[in-house]
């Protein structure tokens, strides 16, 4: 089954073409990062500007790269949340056109599912059941994936979702947006153990998490540096905040691991391009015996690839929607909306 897949939640426009949800015919992807830079973060009306300029030339490419005519397609997919609603309208209008015209069914995406699909991609011998850590630059929670379509969050972060803190603490450091990368390759070499950053805890449930403390600190201590003259070691800051989010993340998940028994993890979301958090992962999972997954690089970040992944088992699943389908900015991995 040839599906062909939109995602335009954020700052990339992606089409591709999947294949019975584990084969990559193409994955085309329109990123607007640079254009975002000059604001130091995504702004939400150019963004949607962007898509409706890339969709359509995209789309058309995506169909030539991969050798497959309109009429080839057996059905279109999109992430219909969540995201800048601007933004995600755009790819979900898009494929409602597309679908209609083709007399194609429709398959709506939840965009965090696919990041989890992106594993599917990426580890064809990968089957539900297995724990996920899903760490984005809007989320942050550990999902127990019982099956493709039937997931339940074990924990989530109470706040800030880690992506998020590594761009601000990063962009307050003068890095480029989005400054996780950036942040992760300064912290090579450093020494996590010079400044002395939170771990928090997060109210009762021992899965959930908070990192909006760790954020103020990390900015507390770069603001007193720059009011007192004092030179901070960048490397070492770096380090030590990369350490500090992957102490909050990996304990959580060998809990989880002890707790459920389970014997497989995948991990999920831009933030999973980590350095510090795939090392962490691997060393704590491997003492466990238990066998780690994690995409790569290039199927970390957005990409609409693993929107077509997830989407073939949605479709199996019966999750097909008709023209009434809307985008919604804020709705949960369950399908709730929030
Ligand atoms: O999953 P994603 O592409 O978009 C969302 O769905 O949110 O995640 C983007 C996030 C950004 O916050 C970005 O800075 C972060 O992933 N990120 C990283 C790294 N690469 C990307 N954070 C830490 N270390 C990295 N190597
Ligand atoms: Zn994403």
């Amino acid at each position: 089954m040839k599906i062909m897949a939109i995602e335009s939640s954020c700052d990339e426009t992606a089409v591709s073409i999947v294949e019975d949800g584990r084969n990559v015919l193409t994955d085309c992807i329109a990123s607007q990062v640079e254009l975002h830079r000059i604001y130091g973060g995504v702004v939400p009306e150019i963004a949607s500007r962007k898509h409706i300029e890339a969709i359509y030339g995209l789309a058309d490419q995506a169909l030539e790269k991969a050798g497959v005519s309109r009429q080839e397609l057996d059905a279109v997919a999109v992430t219909y949340a969540p995201g800048l609603i601007g933004a995600v309208l755009v790819g979900v209008n898009f494929a409602k056109a597309v679908a209609l015209s083709l007399n194609k069914p429709l398959i709506p995406v939840h965009h965090i599912r696919g990041h989890i699909a992106a594993n599917y991609i990426a580890y064809p011998e990968l089957k539900p059941p297995f724990l996920c850590l899903v760490v984005s630059g809007g989320h942050t929670m550990i999902v127990d994936v019982k099956d493709y379509t039937d997931m339940s969050i074990l924990g989530t972060t109470l706040d800030d979702a880690a992506g998020e803190c590594f761009d601000k603490v990063a962009r307050v450091l003068g890095m480029p947006y989005p400054g996780g990368a950036a942040l992760d390759k300064m912290a090579v070499g450093g020494d996590e153990t010079h400044y002395n950053l939170p771990r928090a805890r997060a109210g009762e449930n021992p899965y959930d998490m908070s990192f909006s403390g760790l954020k103020t600190a990390a900015l507390n201590l770069i603001h007193h540096a720059e009011q007192v003259g004092e030179e901070l070691n960048i490397p070492d800051l770096c380090a030590g905040f990369s350490a500090a989010v992957s102490d909050t993340l990996i304990p959580r998940m060998v809990m989880a691991v002890k707790e459920t028994g389970y014997k497989h993890v995948a991990v999920a979301g831009g933030v999973a391009a980590n350095s510090r958090i795939r090392g962490d992962m691997n060393r704590a999972m491997e003492e466990l015996g238990v066998q780690v997954y994690m995409p790569p690089l290039s199927l970390c970040g957005d990409n609409a690839a693993m929107i077509g992944s997830q989407a073939y088992y949605e479709y199996l699943a019966g999750n097909v929607a008709d023209m009434s389908l809307n985008a919604y900015a804020t709705k949960s991995i369950l399908g709730e909306t929030l």
